[in-house]
C-alpha cells in the first residue's frame, strides 16, 4: 500500500451499520413485552409445577390403641391418616385388624381382601378363627396367610410401640407368613 492510499483510508469515515428507528422501537418493545410476560407466566408455571416437585409426604405413624388392650383375638380398629399429595390434603379413614401373635408381639393386618378388594371379617360360624371374605369366600389365617381364593396374604401395617401405645404406619407386604 502506497503512502497516499494509507492516508486516504485513514481519513475515510468508518461506515457503521446503523439501526433504523423502526428497528430500535421493535427491539425495545419486544424486550419489554418479553420481560413483562415472563413476570406473569413464570410465577404461574412455578405454582403449577411446584407441588409436583415437592416430595410426597411419607405416611407417618398414627396412635391407635393402648398396647395393654391388644389381645390374641384380632380386633377391628378404625383410624385416620393425614395425607398430602400435591395440592390435595385428605384424612382417609383406614381400618386394621390388630392382635398379638404367639410371640407376644403386636401386629396389624389390612382388612382388604387380596382377591378383589372386599372387606374381610374375623371368625364367625362359617369360618371359626379365620378371616373370611363375604364376596367370593376367600379365607386367611390369623397371621393373614391366604388359604383359598385370594392369591396373596393380607397386607401388614408397620407397627411401633411407644409409651404403652400402639402406632400404625404404612402398609407393606405380609412379613408373618
Ligand atoms: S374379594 Fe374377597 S374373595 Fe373376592
Amino acid at each position: 500500500m502506497s503512502h497516499n492510499e494509507q492516508q486516504d483510508s485513514a481519513h475515510k469515515p468508518v461506515k457503521r451499520k446503523e439501526m433504523s428507528r423502526r428497528q430500535f422501537l421493535s427491539y425495545t418493545l419486544g424486550g419489554a413485552t418479553a420481560f413483562m410476560a415472563g413476570g406473569v407466566v413464570l410465577p404461574m408455571l412455578r405454582f403449577a409445577v411446584d407441588p409436583i416437585l415437592v416430595k410426597k409426604e411419607e405416611g407417618g405413624f398414627v396412635k391407635v390403641i393402648e398396647e395393654s388392650k391388644v389381645t390374641t383375638e384380632p380386633q377391628q380398629i378404625g383410624f385416620k391418616v393425614h395425607q398430602v399429595d400435591g395440592w390435595y390434603e385428605s384424612d382417609p379413614k383406614m381400618e386394621a385388624y390388630i392382635a398379638k401373635g404367639e410371640d407376644g408381639k403386636v401386629f396389624a393386618l389390612s382388612p382388604v381382601c387380596k382377591h378383589l378388594g372386599c372387606t374381610i371379617g374375623w371368625s364367625g360360624e362359617e369360618a371359626p378363627n379365620e378371616y373370611h371374605c363375604p364376596c367370593h369366600g376367600a379365607r386367611y389365617t390369623k397371621d393373614g396367610k391366604n388359604l383359598k381364593v385370594a392369591p396373596k396374604p393380607l397386607d401388614e401395617y408397620q407397627v411401633k410401640i411407644e409409651n404403652g401405645w400402639v402406632y400404625l404406619g404404612p402398609l407393606e407386604a405380609n412379613t408373618r407368613v
